[in-house]
């Protein structure tokens, strides 16, 4: 990962500094400053930030349960499921990574760790499901071995049967 090393710990939002925050897209900065302590709080999503050695938060992540249907993935994939009308998934609603610290493997390290989070849970999901807010950021999802979910459009899902 890149220089500093980073800790990526659970967002802790009486603690860490979000008013800082700026990965360039006032969505995501405005939802780290004013909506994800809402979301922790109703268990709608878990947050994770990278903070740097001055605990900056240099990226954060979302997750929550999720699911997708059966007929979205290929069907080499599908064939080893059961034919429930839809699967669970993990999903990981938002990453986004300060400008500051773009660039330098920081999106790519933190997307690991979630798969690992995903990996570890005790409430299995199948697979770790994106939504890509445009194309560059489903480039970026297709980079990492992301594939597109069947009728949706910048949805891509990721096996985590494989990554065990
Ligand atoms: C997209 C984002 C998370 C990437 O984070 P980052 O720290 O700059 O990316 P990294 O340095 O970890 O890149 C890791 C790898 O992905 C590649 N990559 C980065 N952006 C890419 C893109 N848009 N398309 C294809 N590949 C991309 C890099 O070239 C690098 O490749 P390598 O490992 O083979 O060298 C970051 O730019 C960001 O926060 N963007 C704004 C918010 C956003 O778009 N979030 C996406 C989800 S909605």
């Amino acid at each position: 990962m890149t220089r500093p090393p980073f800790l990526v710990t659970a967002l802790e939002t009486g603690i860490h500094d979000r008013g800082r925050f700026d990965c360039g897209v006032p969505a995501l900065n405005r939802y780290l400053r004013e909506q994800v302590s809402q979301d922790i709080r109703r268990r709608v999503a878990a947050c994770f930030v990278a903070l740097d050695d001055s605990q900056r938060i240099a990226a954060y992540y979302t997750l929550a349960s999720a699911s997708v249907p059966l007929t979205g993935l290929p069907d080499d994939l599908r064939r080893k499921l059961p034919r429930y009308g839809a699967i669970p998934a993990i999903r990981m609603g938002r990453l986004a990574v300060d400008r500051e610290f773009k660039g330098r493997g920081l999106g790519g390290a933190l997307l690991v760790n979630a798969m690992r989070r995903a990996v570890a849970a005790e409430i299995p999901g199948a697979v770790m499901v994106v939504e890509a807010k445009d194309p560059q950021a489903a480039a970026f999802y297709r980079h990492h071995g992301f594939i597109d979910l069947r009728d949706a459009p910048l949805t891509l899902f990721l096996p985590l049967s494989s990554l065990r």
